[in-house]
């Protein structure tokens, strides 16, 4: 197994390329099972969750092709199944989504549940209610969802009773081959269901409303083929932002969407770092003798502070001249970078979903343990901005969604490496 390891106090100075979003890219993926023509993706993150749903959709008879480049080639004139095991599902909870293109396609389908993860119990109760709402007959058997829509699925009427990114991800893969109209109420609003949205319109699919709380999808009889370019990765962006913020130096960001994280650069600028930005790239720029100042945030859904920056976001409060307090609303167990963040000399008392940070003059180096994704880039942030060099174990987390993430950062005068443990 692979560790990282951080020789801390340089400031980073250099250009980082983001590349296409894991999220958006990993449920863009499953297009090939609601068509029998070809998808291309570009922009295409190369990813170990990537992989993990080429793997799957391969094993249901897609055709997938990497590279060249940042490139994935995908066809499905038939498929060969229509059963998603526990094995397959078990490495990433977003091949669930193939459940929805599934029946879609073939009117039956038998995915396993995906179970917890670290960061909370993730059920997928509002996911089986959408698919039930059009027509789905769903049974839960040994672990697996096993459904049928015979006859094909029907457009619904959906209020969603709060927002969940893959219910309406997921609805609206469902409804694009459902007969007549689907209206989802209170849907998620993120970046990454525009981006969906936008392929599936260029196969022939009529959704309107993607980016707003109600969405409406006219079902058509079939979808085309395409060619789509994948939405730059806001998280990552927000990621390197704030490990410059932390570390300080001066980092320019390039093929960004600045737009798509309004939420963080007022709190960034807030903790003193100077922003400046255009529509496609971010100047993120600090002196590292001066102190970063206290930030209060809280974690929302899409245009809200994003959960998937918190871990990041703490480590730069760390370093404050003063309290933070942070609040995670999405996820009951998103605090497991806080005991790691500790033993780096970090003082944050959690009590339920807050955590109050006391900054520190200086974090030192020790040996931490990455516990989910984004817990990990915390703590090369932590990291990058130490005294000492510090040892990252259990980096498998990390290469589920960050590409080449030791590079990047290298590239910027950060003394990073990978080595075996
Ligand atoms: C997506 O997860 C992202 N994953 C997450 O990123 C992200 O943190 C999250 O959205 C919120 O932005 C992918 O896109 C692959 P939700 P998702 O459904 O869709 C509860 C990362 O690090 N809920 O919006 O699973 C749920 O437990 C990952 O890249 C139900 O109760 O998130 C959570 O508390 C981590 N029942 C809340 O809703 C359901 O049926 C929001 O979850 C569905 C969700």
């Amino acid at each position: 197994m692979d560790k990282i390891v951080i020789e801390g106090g340089a400031p980073l100075k250099g250009e980082i390329k983001i590349s296409g979003a894991k999220n958006s890219a990993i449920k863009l993926m499953v297009l090939p099972l609601l068509t029998d023509q070809p998808v291309e993706l570009t922009n295409m993150p190369n990813l170990r969750d990537t992989r993990s749903m080429a793997g799957l959709l391969r094993h249901l008879g897609v055709t997938v092709e990497e590279g060249p480049g940042p490139r994935m080639f995908m066809h499905a004139p038939k498929l060969a199944s229509t059963e998603a095991p526990y094995d397959l599902v078990r490495k990433m909870r977003a091949t669930f989504n193939v459940l929805g293109p599934l029946l879609a396609r073939e009117h039956k389908a038998k995915v396993s549940l995906p179970g917890g993860c670290a960061i909370g119990a993730r059920p997928v109760d509002l996911h089986l209610k959408a698919l039930e709402a059009m027509g789905a007959k769903i049974e839960l058997i040994e672990g697996y969802v096993v459904a049928t829509a015979k006859g094909g699925l029907k457009g619904a009427d959906i209020t969603f009773p709060f927002i969940s990114v893959g219910a309406t991800e997921h609805a609206i893969l469902a409804a694009v081959l459902a007969k007549g109209e689907t209206t989802l109420n209170n849907a998620a609003r993120e970046p990454e269901i525009i981006d969906l949205a936008n392929a599936l319109n260029a196969m022939g699919a009529r959704i309107t409303g993607a980016g707003r709380s109600e969405i409406q999808i006219v079902g058509v009889k079939s979808l085309d083929g395409v060619s789509h370019s994948v939405v730059p990765d806001r998280i990552e962006a927000g990621t390197y932002a704030l490990a410059a913020a932390t570390a300080g130096g001066s980092v320019r960001l390039v093929n960004v969407r600045s737009d798509h994280l309004g939420s963080l650069w007022p709190l960034i600028a807030q903790a003193g770092a100077k922003v400046t930005m255009d529509e496609t790239s971010v100047l993120i720029e600090r002196n590292p003798k001066t102190r970063l100042k206290p930030v209060d945030v809280e974690t929302q859904a899409y245009p809200g502070f994003p959960t998937d920056l918190q871990a990041q976001f703490m480590a730069m409060c760390c370093l404050a001249d003063g309290v933070s307090i942070i609040r995670e609303n999405i996820f009951e167990n998103r605090f497991m970078h806080c005991p790691e963040l500790a033993r780096m000399g970090a003082d944050i008392k959690v009590t339920g979903r807050e955590a109050i940070v006391r900054g520190v003059k200086q974090l030192r180096a020790a040996p931490v343990m990455a516990t989910d994704l984004r817990a990990s880039a915390s703590l090369i942030a932590a990291g990058l901005a130490a005294q000492g060099t510090t040892h990252i174990s259990r980096v498998y987390h990390l290469d589920r969604g960050f590409e080449h993430i030791e590079v990047k950062l290298g590239n910027c005068g950060a003394n990073i490496r990978r080595e075996k443990e």
